[in-house]
C-alpha cells in the first residue's frame, strides 16, 4: 500500500497499488509508446486515457491521499508511488499538498501529464532566460500561471513549461496525479530560487517506495 517499507523485497517497483484504473492507464501508455515515437503527439493520444483515471471515484487509497509529515520536499508534501517501472522509464504518483502549502519551484526532466484529483491549485510556470551553461544558476520568468481544479491536467514537455511550482489554494489538501516517462523522486533535478537565480540538484523521494541507492548528483 502506501506505508514504507512493505515493497523493500521488490524494491517498490511495479503496481504498489494494484487496481483496474491504474493497470489501463499503464497499458494504454506503454502501446503508445511503442506505437508513436513523436512525444507530443503521444502524449496528446494519452489524454482520454489520463481523463479517465482523474474522473474515476475510489481507485486511490486513503493512506496515498494523505500529507506526509516526514516530507523530504517540506511542507507536509505526501508523493506516493503507485506504479514504477523497474528500469525507470515510466511512474505514476499521488502529491498531496496540505492546505497553503507549495511546493519548491522544480523541474521534472521527463515528458508526461499531470492533473489534479481532489481540491485546487494553482500552477506557476517558469520560462529560463539563460543557456543553462553554469549548472548552479538560472535566469527564469513567470511564462504562465493558471488555476486547476478536479480534472483539469497538462502536459509537460521538457524543455518546454518543465519548471513550475503549485500551490493548493483550497480548503481542504490538494491531490495531483502524475504520469511521467521517468521514476521522477528518485531520478536527480533541480530545485529553483528564481529571485536569486540559485540552482539546487535535490531527489524528491516517495513517502512509500525506496529510491536505489544513491549516485552522485548531476547539476
Ligand atoms: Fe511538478
Amino acid at each position: 500500500m502506501c506505508d514504507l517499507g512493505n515493497h523493500h523485497d521488490r524494491g517498490g517497483f511495479g503496481f504498489l497499488i494494484d487496481t483496474q484504473e491504474i493497470r489501463a492507464l499503464i497499458a494504454e501508455t506503454r502501446r503508445l509508446t511503442t506505437e508513436m515515437p513523436d512525444t507530443a503527439a503521444r502524449v496528446e493520444a494519452l489524454k482520454p486515457a489520463f481523463a479517465t483515471l482523474l474522473a474515476a471515484d475510489g481507485w486511490l487509497p486513503a493512506p496515498c491521499s494523505r500529507p506526509d509529515d516526514k516530507s523530504r520536499m517540506g511542507g507536509g508534501i505526501g508523493q506516493y508511488a503507485l506504479y514504477r517501472a523497474e528500469d525507470g522509464s515510466l511512474c505514476l504518483f499521488s502529491l498531496v499538498v496540505p492546505v497553503g502549502a507549495s511546493t519548491p519551484v522544480h523541474d521534472h526532466l521527463a515528458w508526461g501529464l499531470v492533473g489534479v484529483y481532489q481540491g485546487r491549485q494553482d500552477e506557476t510556470v517558469y520560462r529560463r532566460l539563460d543557456d543553462g551553461r553554469d549548472p548552479a544558476r538560472a535566469e527564469l520568468e513567470i511564462a504562465k500561471q493558471q488555476t486547476l481544479g478536479r480534472g483539469d491536467f497538462y502536459a509537460l514537455l521538457p524543455p518546454t513549461d518543465d519548471i513550475h511550482y503549485v500551490k493548493t489554494i483550497s480548503d481542504t489538501a490538494s491531490i495531483s496525479i502524475h504520469l511521467l516517462a521517468n521514476d521522477t523522486a528518485c531520478v536527480w533535478r533541480h530545485k529553483f530560487e528564481p529571485h536569486t537565480g540559485r540552482v539546487t540538484p535535490f531527489r524528491s523521494g516517495y513517502a512509500n517506495a525506496p529510491c536505489p541507492p544513491d549516485e552522485p548528483a548531476r547539476a
